[in-house]
């Protein structure tokens, strides 16, 4: 029952840089992944920008695609993302619907898409980033509850539940890998959620951490009280950044170690923790990491350099197995 995952490249701002699809287009990179994950996220072409590009019309061809090759490598699916501030498409946040046209095109939106991978999607992150970094929700800059209201939230998952109930549905956000306020301000939202009866059924923890950042030493603890709470948990989006002092820079031996102990320190965790049941990487290979894009003067994060081969972290993740 328990899942080590990886994210499957493709779209996002990447789309920007010189090369194809790597998920349709470097069979090396897919022969890894059909090889070593036990379950993918496709890292955008599930987001409304992708698979929602025009007003009324959806395009599912990159989404079914994963889905596909999920099922045919006997892997679990993550999809990613039903209601987030970013990556919406422009017809939707510069269009001048009305509240009760935009409740439509969510519902409608939430009902489609979740509806065609009924069954085969396994989890879903239904909210994403829903608090922001003063701890409270993103009631101005996330589009829907800026329109909508925070009611939407129990919505959406109601609807997402509709149609799919064997999905498990989530609440997925960066920096609450630690008993911090803001994973304090995601208990308070769950503990609410569940009063009102909504289907919210799980919590991820994306674990974009640094190592300059430092390790965040509560994760098991903080786990831990949302499975109190009866909700599964998930570290979603993992990855390990260095500070790479010029483009090109590869980490150092150093950094390499501090990166294996910080990704099999957050694995551990997850195993210890009775409610953890996925681990999955935010692109395994350094190739096409989102991490130099984002974050200017750091990568190298992933636990397989640019050419597929090993670092240390992948070793260390399977003996912590
Ligand atoms: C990132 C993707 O990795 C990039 O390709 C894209 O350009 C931007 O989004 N939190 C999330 C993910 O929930 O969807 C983000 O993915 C990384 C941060």
């Amino acid at each position: 029952g328990f899942h080590i995952g990886s994210s499957v490249a493709g779209g996002g701002h990447h789309d920007a840089e010189p090369y194809p699809d790597p998920f349709t287009h470097d069979e090396e990179y897919t022969d890894v992944l059909a090889r070593e994950f036990a379950s993918l996220t496709p890292e955008n072409r599930m987001k409304w920008s992708e698979i929602h590009p025009a007003e009324g019309s959806y395009d599912f061809d990159a989404a079914d695609r994963i889905v596909e090759f999920a099922e045919a490598n006997g892997q679990e699916v993550r999809g990613h993302a039903l209601l987030w501030h970013d990556q919406n498409p422009d017809w939707l946040e510069e269009g001048d619907h009305t509240e009760g046209e935009l409740r439509e095109i969510l519902r409608d939106h939430v009902t489609t898409v979740v509806g065609r991978y009924e069954g085969r999607v396994h989890q879903w992150d239904v909210g994403n980033e829903l608090i922001g970094d003063d701890n409270e929700l993103r009631t101005e800059e996330n589009f829907w509850l800026r329109e909508l209201g925070p009611e939407i939230i129990g919505d959406v998952f109601r609807w997402a539940h509709e149609a799919d109930p064997a999905a498990e549905l989530f609440l997925n956000d960066y920096n609450v890998e630690d008993v911090n306020d803001k994973s304090d301000a995601y208990l308070a939202l769950v503990e609410d959620l569940l009063a009102d009866g909504v289907p919210v059924h799980g919590f991820s923890a994306q674990a974009h951490l640094s190592t300059a950042a430092g390790y965040p030493g509560s994760l098991e603890e903080n786990l831990d009280r949302f499975g109190d709470l009866g909700l599964r948990t998930a570290l979603s989006e993992v990855d390990v950044r260095v500070e790479t002092p010029h483009e090109g820079a590869g980490a150092t031996e150093e950094q390499l170690a501090e990166q294996s102990d910080f990704y099999t320190r957050a694995l551990q965790a997850c195993l210890d923790a009775e409610s953890c049941t996925s681990f999955t990487v935010w692109s395994f290979t350094d190739r096409y990491s989102w991490i130099p894009i984002a974050f200017p003067g750091e990568g190298a994060g992933s636990i397989m350099d640019d050419d597929l081969n090993p670092k240390p972290a992948y070793d260390a993740l399977r003996e912590t197995l």
